[in-house]
């Protein structure tokens, strides 16, 4: 699917996500025969009518530019919640929602830069995301079948908190839980930003060196959201601990099982399970049915393998 791609220095995300009748302070483009029209300009509203005609011609996507990034940010904070409340959105239509706007925030924050506003945003979307699925309004795979499986960095932090997000869910946990959870799934990889751009664009295996540099970044993460005001303490060990396995085999720390809280070893498997079923430059994707035989056969002594069938029964709920 390339609804998600950008569209050079514009970002797609699925028209359902504008409230009718309400003054926008970005402008909208649609494609008009692969060429990006000015469709909606600042200040203006999308009506009923306007809106009941494009999805007649088939347009079910607006673009953004860039330069009005900023200005989106701020309506997602303010809108999502109702958008998502609306009785007249599907669920599909409500994953949309949910994917575009979370691949949205990431994306910027992984191409631009880390804000401490930018964080509250991220985390309020896994608020509704989570109060989404808990409301069974949508499903955690409902809103992964939207994932082209083409691994980037931001899609990986996405996917990583969806499948958290649906294991924790299906585990029974309760949704203040959920949400430190989704946070520190969503935010696990920021400190990439900080590793030597080339080792995190390698194409191939990694030297030892390199390795070693890559292993720092679950404390640059740990320290970007330190600076950046969080102070969940279960968010924070999630980020600083999504590398390590119960057997000790894991990094930064090397911690064993008892070290390591239920959470992170959430966070863990969504971790492999995505990384594994994605494409790279360098490696095909693994089916989803590989990927879990891998985890359970050859990575027992390292996962909770209890956690392990969570995410297989989450995503049989799609
Ligand atoms: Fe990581």
């Amino acid at each position: 699917m390339d609804s998600y791609k950008k569209y050079n220095s514009y970002k797609a995300f699925t028209i359902e996500t504008i409230i009718l009748n309400e003054p926008l302070a970005f402008d909208l483009y649609i494609n008009n025969s692969s060429r990006l029209v000015k469709f909606i300009k600042s200040g203006d509203t999308l009506s009923f009518d306007k809106k009941e005609k494009l999805l007649q011609n088939g347009v079910d996507h607006f673009y953004l530019s860039s330069h009005h990034s900023k200005a989106f940010d701020t309506y997602l904070t303010n809108h999502l919640g109702t958008v998502l409340s609306s009785p007249y959105l599907n669920k599909k239509q409500k994953s949309k929602i949910i994917y575009s706007s979370a691949i949205h925030i990431m994306q910027d924050m992984f191409e631009s830069d880390i804000s401490q506003s930018k964080i509250m945003i991220a985390k309020d979307i896994m608020t509704e995301t989570v109060k989404q699925i808990i409301s069974n309004n949508v499903t955690a795979a409902s809103i992964l079948q939207l994932s082209t499986h083409d691994y980037q960095t931001y899609s990986h932090c996405v996917n990583v908190a969806l499948y958290s997000i649906g294991m924790a869910h299906e585990h029974g946990l309760d949704e203040a839980m959920i949400h430190k959870i989704a946070s520190g799934a969503i935010l696990h990889d920021l400190g990439k930003c900080k590793i030597d751009q080339c080792i995190i664009n390698k194409q191939g295996k990694l030297s030892l060196d390199e390795f070693e540099a890559m292993k720092e970044h679950p404390q640059y993460s740990y320290e970007t959201l330190i600076s950046n005001g969080e102070t969940c303490p279960e968010t924070l060990e999630i980020v600083l601990n999504h590398h390590e396995k119960l057997d000790g085999s894991g990094y930064a720390r090397a911690l064993r099982e008892k070290e390591i809280s239920f959470a992170a070893q959430i966070v863990t498997i969504a971790d492999i399970f995505d990384a594994l079923t994605s494409n790279r430059s360098y490696k095909e994707a693994e089916s989803f049915f590989n990927a879990l035989k891998i985890m359970k056969e050859e990575m027992k002594e390292q996962l909770n393998i209890k956690l392990v069938d969570s995410l297989i029964k989450m995503m049989g709920k799609a």
